[in-house]
């Protein structure tokens, strides 16, 4: 990949999940905390955290589930995330903050791929080429996909192209995400999102604060 400029100063944390599991929340309760300690930190998600690839977002995030193939999907999600990762992600990090992001490359491994077929070769070398960068910490907010799915229609949103595709997408998308866990044990950490939301936001904390302090 390109990159004029690499320098990781700062620390990447991405939060992942099914549609609902309280990944949001979570980010949120995160950064404030983060910034509590004194810490510069931007938040930030997927798709979207730059003015194109919000663009992109509404594109995939609309309109009936057959808009697009998964293969497809690949190609615009990892587009929103280099321009993401150009304006928003990598310009942070030079700067030594603490990026707290929605969502990242997880994501596509687990929706376009596991859940919808994608070859995992296609998503892994695009990922590759374009990306190339991993989150030094990554949280896996674990929820019931029942419950999650009920909250997330809840919102009702029109941003919901996921969510129809119904309960069975939603579980096969957890099985895909604890699986990230046993992949990269080191980076990927799961956590119980089943508690109350400041319980959950301890568990959170804790782990991220562990590794700062560990570098
Ligand atoms: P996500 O970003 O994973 O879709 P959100 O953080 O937007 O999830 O949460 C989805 C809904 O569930 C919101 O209405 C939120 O208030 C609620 N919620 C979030 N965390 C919890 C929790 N731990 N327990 C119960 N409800 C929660
Ligand atoms: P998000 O706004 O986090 O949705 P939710 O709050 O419902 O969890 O993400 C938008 C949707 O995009 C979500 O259903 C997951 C999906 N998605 C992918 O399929 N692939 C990706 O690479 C990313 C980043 C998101």
């Amino acid at each position: 990949m390109t990159e004029p400029d690499r320098s990781r100063r700062g620390f990447f944390v991405s939060l992942e999940g099914i549609d609902g599991s309280g990944k949001s929340t979570q980010a949120r309760l995160l950064a404030e905390r983060l910034r509590a300690t004194g810490r510069a930190v931007v938040l930030t998600r997927e798709p979207g955290g730059s003015p194109g690839a919000e663009e992109i977002r509404r594109l995939l995030l609309t309109g009936g589930a057959d808009r697009w193939s998964p293969e497809t999907e690949a190609l615009l999600f990892t587009a929103a995330r280099r321009d993401h990762w150009e304006r928003t992600i990598a310009p942070a990090l030079g700067r030594g903050a603490v990026v707290v992001s929605d969502r990242f490359a997880d994501s596509t491994r687990v929706y376009q791929s596991v859940a919808r077929g994608a070859p995992a070769e296609l998503v892994d070398a695009l990922h590759a080429l374009v990306i190339g960068q991993e989150p030094d910490l990554t949280l896996v907010i674990d929820t019931e996909p029942a419950a999650a799915l009920a909250r997330g229609i809840a919102r009702g949103t029109d941003e919901d192209r996921f969510e129809t595709m119904g309960l069975p997408f939603q579980e096969r998308l957890r099985t895909g995400f604890l699986a990230l866990a046993r992949r990269w044990p080191d980076r990927v950490r799961v956590v119980d999102g089943t508690r109350a939301p400041q319980e959950v936001a301890d568990t959170v904390a804790g782990l991220v604060l562990a590794a700062l302090e560990g570098r």
